[in-house]
């Protein structure tokens, strides 16, 4: 089938490469031309595990294309995945102009039918605007819009893609349900189910599922506060409540908040949906007042154990990005720990394997960049754990205790056994669980 995806971004690409990779002729649309000149060089615009090898195979037998011309990015498609950019209006809701545009731009160069999905998440009733908009210019005979949202997690975005645990398509036409299920068949051979329903629900869906995750994690974070008040472990509790299969193993990791471009975007969004149809979703308004406060949780730890005065302390920051196998560093808690920290005039040398460019192109140089996690380290008075990349679970403790000045670590992601830290001698803070002094 021959396909194009407007927008290269994170889902785009993706999108764009996985279906190349199931034998489709993909064509990918993007405005930025020094972009689509790079991708075309062979180099990809975003770090993630494995899109490289099928990004490479795909381009190499000319199954994957790159344009930034509209027309020709469409010219003999059955489908047009509209991949661009939601970014929060200043209320909070979702922007709409970039898929706007562009359906606006399709409407007068259609000229065979075409499936139209929305892949982007954005809010209910966007299916329909993007129908009226290319049915300005073009018969409602040449087109379907359908709405098909993305459950894809970064750092793991191949493999969510190419084995989704289900696919869900909102449409009401029974020509775009055919072309949508010969699509997706590749996809979801080991029985994954297609999950066809109207494009209001669809749209809902993507929302309910992000918002759902996200209060999950802060629930769990607020247990963990309310454990280190009771003195009781948080981790304790995760693997006594995880294991009900009513509530699940999965996202129950207390820590320093969630981050990242879908969770905090799409709760303010759906938070703003209920507002504006008259309904007060009171649960999301305290998901994100409490993720708010999460994310610099260690800070009262920090001034505390350096008796109130950070003046001159130096902290050896281990991860920047808002989860490991990314270099997002969107919302990610340790731009916020870092502001704090440097408005109390402390000195921050920080280490991260993918992330700090995209720091350094937003905070520049008002901390230290090392190349290493034993670097940042290196005379420093405490070590601040910040993301969950798997180097930090087992580092040298041993080594750690000659650079280090002082042996005490604040943990935003519990990486540590508190048997482990006593045993070895360390102060160790973490969340939810007891203070190791
Ligand atoms: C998320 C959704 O998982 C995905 O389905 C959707 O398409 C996009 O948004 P992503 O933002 O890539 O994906 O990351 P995810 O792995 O879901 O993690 C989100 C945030 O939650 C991270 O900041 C992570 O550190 C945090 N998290 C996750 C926790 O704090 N605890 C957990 O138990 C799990």
């Amino acid at each position: 089938m021959k396909i194009a995806v407007v927008g290269t971004g994170y889902v785009g690409l993706v999108t764009g490469t996985c279906f190349a990779e199931t034998g489709n002729q993909v064509v990918c649309v993007d405005i930025d031309a020094n972009k689509v000149e790079k991708m075309k060089n062979g180099i990809i615009p975003i770090y993630e595990p494995g899109l490289d090898v099928l990004f490479n195979r795909n381009t190499a037998e000319g199954r994957l294309k790159f344009t930034t011309d509209l027309a020709e990015g469409i010219k003999d498609a059955k489908v047009i995945f509209l991949a661009l950019p939601t970014p929060p209006g200043e209320d909070g809701s979702a922007d709409l102009k970039y898929i706007l545009k562009v359906a606006n731009d399709l409407g007068p160069i259609l000229d065979q039918y075409v499936v139209v999905i929305d892949k982007s998440t954005v809010p209910v009733g966007t299916a329909e605007k993007v129908h009226a908009a290319i049915a300005k210019n073009a018969s409602t005979e040449l087109f379907d819009v359908v709405s098909n949202p993305e459950f894809l997690r970064e750092g793991v975005a191949v493999e969510d893609f190419m084995k989704p645990d289900r696919v869900v398509i909102g449409t009401s036409s029974e020509k775009a349900k055919g072309v949508m299920t010969k699509l997706y068949a590749p996809l979801v051979r080991q029985g994954n189910p297609v999950i066809f329903m109207d494009e209001r629900s669809a749209e809902m869906t993507k929302y309910a599922a992000n918002a759902f995750l996200a209060t999950k994690i802060t629930f769990m974070n607020e247990i963990a506060n309310l454990c280190e008040m009771v003195g009781a472990n948080v981790d304790d509790i995760r693997r006594g409540i995880g294991t009900d299969s009513r509530i699940g193993k999965r996202f129950l990791f207390a820590g320093i908040g969630y981050g990242g471009s879908c969770f905090p975007k799409d709760v303010q969004a759906l938070e703003k949906t209920s507002k504006d149809s008259g309904y007060e979703f009171q649960i999301l308004k305290a998901v994100m007042t409490v993720n708010e406060d999460q994310k610099t949780k260690l800070i009262p730890h920090i001034k505390a154990h350096f008796g109130g005065d950070l003046k001159g302390k130096v902290f050896g920051m281990w991860g920047l990005a808002f989860k490991p196998y990314t270099d997002d560093i969107r919302e990610a808690p340790a731009l916020y720990n870092i502001k704090e920290l440097l408005a109390e005039g402390a000195i921050i040398k920080a280490f991260d394997p993918e992330a700090m460019e995209n720091v350094k192109g937003v905070i520049g140089d008002t901390i230290t960049y090392t190349k290493g996690p034993y670097e940042a380290i290196k005379d420093a008075d405490a070590v601040l754990i910040m993301t969950e990349w798997p180097q930090f679970r087992t580092p040298e403790f041993e080594v750690m205790e000659v650079l280090l000045k002082d042996k005490v670590i604040f943990d935003g992601r519990n990486l540590y056994e508190l048997e482990q830290m006593k045993e070895l001698g360390y102060t160790y803070y973490s969340i939810g669980r007891e203070t190791v002094k």
